[in-house]
């Protein structure tokens, strides 16, 4: 079964992906007055599920809309017991070795899973299981929060699949893993 694990992140010039008070509103310092989705929902298509840090999925609770993703999410946490009720179709509470929960989420037929969360990819990368990265640019030093990347236990090499530019600002890049098989 071919299988991808992918990252579709915005982070600042300086590699964070929320600032010092663990706020993302920086991600709209560039006006978007016709609400490009910079290639969201493009990227959503191609994807079966995602798997989520805890943090993450706190964050996208307190946003004040309904539940923003078709896709099952995949929540790893050692902490919560269980989602609220109107989650439950929506939502999988899942922990263990990474090894484990992709066996468990691949069991069910999900193949090309979305990774988010700092800690998250962090975790996947160190074991080399992030496949892809798209990683959106916003023009703004942060000068700390929660990094992207942390320390690596080996050199990974990607290639550039492609560049975008939006609203005159904004770069995305597309990086795929050099794998040899
Ligand atoms: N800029 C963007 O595009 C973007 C995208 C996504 C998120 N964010 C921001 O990033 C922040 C959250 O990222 P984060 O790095 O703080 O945390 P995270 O990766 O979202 O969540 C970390 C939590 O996931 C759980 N976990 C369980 N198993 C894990 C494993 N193997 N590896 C890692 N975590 C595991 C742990 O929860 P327990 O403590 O429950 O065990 C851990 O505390 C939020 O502020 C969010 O808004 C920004």
């Amino acid at each position: 079964m071919k299988t991808k694990n992918s990252v579709f992140i915005a982070t600042s010039i300086d590699g964070y992906i929320s600032d010092k008070n663990g706020k993302i509103d920086w991600l709209n310092t560039i006006p978007n007055p016709s609400n490009d989705d910079m290639g969201y929902n493009e990227f959503m298509i191609g994807i079966d599920a995602l798997v989520m840090g805890r943090k993450t999925f706190e964050t996208v609770c307190s946003f004040d809309v309904d539940w923003p993703y078709e896709k099952p999410v995949f929540v790893l946490s050692n902490s919560l017991q269980e989602v609220e009720e109107e989650l439950k179709d929506k939502v999988f509470l899942i922990h263990g070795s990474l090894k484990e929960v992709l066996h468990q989420i691949r069991k069910k037929g999900f193949k090309n899973l979305y990774i988010d969360g700092g800690a998250t990819i962090q975790s996947f990368l160190k074991e080399d299981l992030i496949d892809e990265f798209v990683i959106t640019t916003i023009p703004i030093l942060l000068g700390g929060g929660t990094s992207l990347f942390s320390e690596l236990p080996k050199k990974m090499e990607y290639e550039l699949v492609n560049t975008k530019q939006y609203l005159n600002a904004i770069s995305q890049n597309r990086f795929r893993r050099k794998r040899i098989n």
